[in-house]
């Protein structure tokens, strides 16, 4: 078996936007925690870089801060922060100009044969002039790579052009497009669930499944990141990257191989085979929602039109439902229920696959309800698998059926630590392994799919449809699934209300 950590190859990782939520919030706590678990060489190092006037004694103690207040406490070992600390250091440069360029390559002489990570964690519209400044400076070897953070871009236009500024400075092999929900455990558990067991897949197809539901929760707002919020939306935040990722997983074709090419090669043709939504089935196939003031965990929470830097006109979705077609053989006619939403009633990921009724009862309709198996895949929290199957209530007097759930609780059965997603795909980068990490093709096609949806909101003109905040959205979500004669899987995902 492959041991759980391995020392890695000396690198140096360049975070740019090291100031940002995204790094303080993230990617310093999951390499503080890869360091811990002894995986990074003496001579690696992590430099933190951003605009802000800092120098390295300042950020070195905002990690700490960040350290303290993103990990739980247990995590934080005084040993191995001050391990941590000294391979911590800090650059101020700016993408715009030529500010501080010439002092950070000076920091790279004599490594250019040491691994060098850029990750981006800015906006979108930087990946192109700081690949070009990186190229420029001199810092681009062979042994360079470069990750992007979510989103590639606001449409396809703009995804294309960003691939193509990057991609003239870094071959496709070396840009890895971080999707941090491939990273997540259960995720992945997905691969094993269905090409490690050999009795899901004859009965993975539209021949034994009636549909799959995928649900992406969150309890929280828009918090602190009202601007980018407002540009982006719901559709764009979750669907066209998180969302349309679980779709594939569950929907692709078994691959040859886990080769990344061949993973991804399955997973491109999910995209291209799902059926397009425009202005024809929009209102059929979308819903889009907005919350509005409510209560989340009995704490009151301001709508959206009420948060910092929204406007109060605003007409972002914060909450999408969807019924996604994939035209194969595979599929037909198995609809693909998605819906996201931020402050809903519960924060919580579940992929439901929800297999056909039996064709023929012999039970009489007294003994209980002999309902159809249904499999679900927890994400999170509580990372869980469950079947439900029916079985006969234990006792004497005849038989009672009941719907039980078979659960393979992940917690419970491996008592080990459950690294976060960006502790995986950070290390991956390290190791040159982008099985985990998006294809220019996969970005495009996901856009493609996305963006007609958005030109055809846009045509109708609608608003979004008002939610109370702590809810399950919007009663337009039930009545889309409901039209087909199904229901959201709801307990105890979305417990009625
Ligand atoms: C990010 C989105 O990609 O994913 C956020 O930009 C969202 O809006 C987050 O909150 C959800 O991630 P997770 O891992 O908490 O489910």
């Amino acid at each position: 078996m492959a041991p759980i950590t391995t020392i890695l190859n000396t690198f140096d990782y360049l975070v740019f936007g090291a100031t940002g939520d995204l790094s303080l919030r993230k990617l310093l706590p999951s390499l503080y925690l890869r360091d811990k678990a002894g995986q990074f060489t003496s001579e690696s190092r992590i430099i933190g870089i951003s605009r802000s006037h800092l120098d390295t004694g300042e950020y070195r103690a905002k990690a700490e801060e960040a350290l303290h207040r993103y990990l739980p406490a247990h995590e934080f070992d005084a040993a191995a922060w001050s391990r941590f600390r000294d391979r911590l250091s800090y650059a101020c440069v700016d993408a715009t100009s030529d500010d501080g360029w010439g002092d950070l390559a000076g920091r790279f002489a004599g490594r250019d044969d040491v691994i060098r990570v850029f990750y981006l964690a800015t906006s979108p519209s930087l990946f192109g002039p700081l690949s070009e400044r990186l190229r420029a400076s001199g810092l681009v070897t062979l042994k360079s790579r470069v990750v992007l953070e979510k989103p590639i871009g606001h449409d396809l236009e703009s995804a294309r052009r960003i691939n193509d500024e990057v991609g003239g400075v870094f071959a496709e092999e070396q840009i890895y497009r971080i999707d941090h929900y491939l990273g997540k455990e259960t995720v992945q558990n997905l691969l094993a669930l269905r090409f490690a067991n050999s009795m899901f897949e004859p009965l993975w197809n539209a021949g034994h499944i009636d549909h799959v539901q995928i649900t992406v929760a969150e309890t929280v707002g828009v918090e602190s990141r009202g601007g980018y919020y407002e540009t982006s939306g719901a559709l764009r935040d979750m669907v066209q990257n998180h969302l349309m990722q679980l779709v594939c997983l569950v929907g692709m074709e078994p691959p040859v191989s886990l080769d990344k090419e061949a993973v991804r090669d399955e997973k491109i043709k999910v995209l291209r085979s799902l059926k397009p939504i425009g202005v024809e089935n929009i209102a059929t196939a979308t819903v889009r929602g907005q919350y509005r003031a409510g209560a989340v965990g009995g704490a009151a929470v301001p709508g959206y039109l009420e948060e910092e830097g929204i406007g109060s006109d605003s007409n972002t979705e914060t909450f999408v439902a969807l019924k996604a077609e994939v035209r194969n053989w595979r599929w037909a006619n198995v609809p693909f229920y998605l819906r996201t939403g931020k402050r809903m009633q519960e924060k919580v990921s579940e992929i439901v696959i929800q297999f056909r009724p039996i064709p023929h009862s012999i039970f009489p309709a007294e003994v209980g309800e002999v309902t159809a198996n249904r499999l679900v895949v927890r994400l999170q929290p509580d990372e869980a698998i469950g079947l439900h199957l029916i079985a006969k209530e234990p006792g004497p007097g005849g038989i009672r059926l009941r719907e039980v759930p078979l659960n393979l609780s992940f917690a419970e059965t491996f008592k080990n630590r459950f690294p976060d997603a960006y502790e995986r795909l950070l290390m991956d980068v390290v190791r040159g392994n982008p099985t985990l990490f998006m294809r220019r093709d996969e970005v495009e096609a996901a856009w493609i799919w996305t963006e007609r949806i958005l030109d055809a909101w846009e045509a109708r003109s609608e608003r979004p449809k008002p939610y109370i905040a702590g809810t399950s959205g919007p009663s337009q979500a039930i009545a889309l699934i409901e039209r087909d004669g199904r229901t959201w899987h709801d307990d105890p995902v979305f417990p009625a209300r």
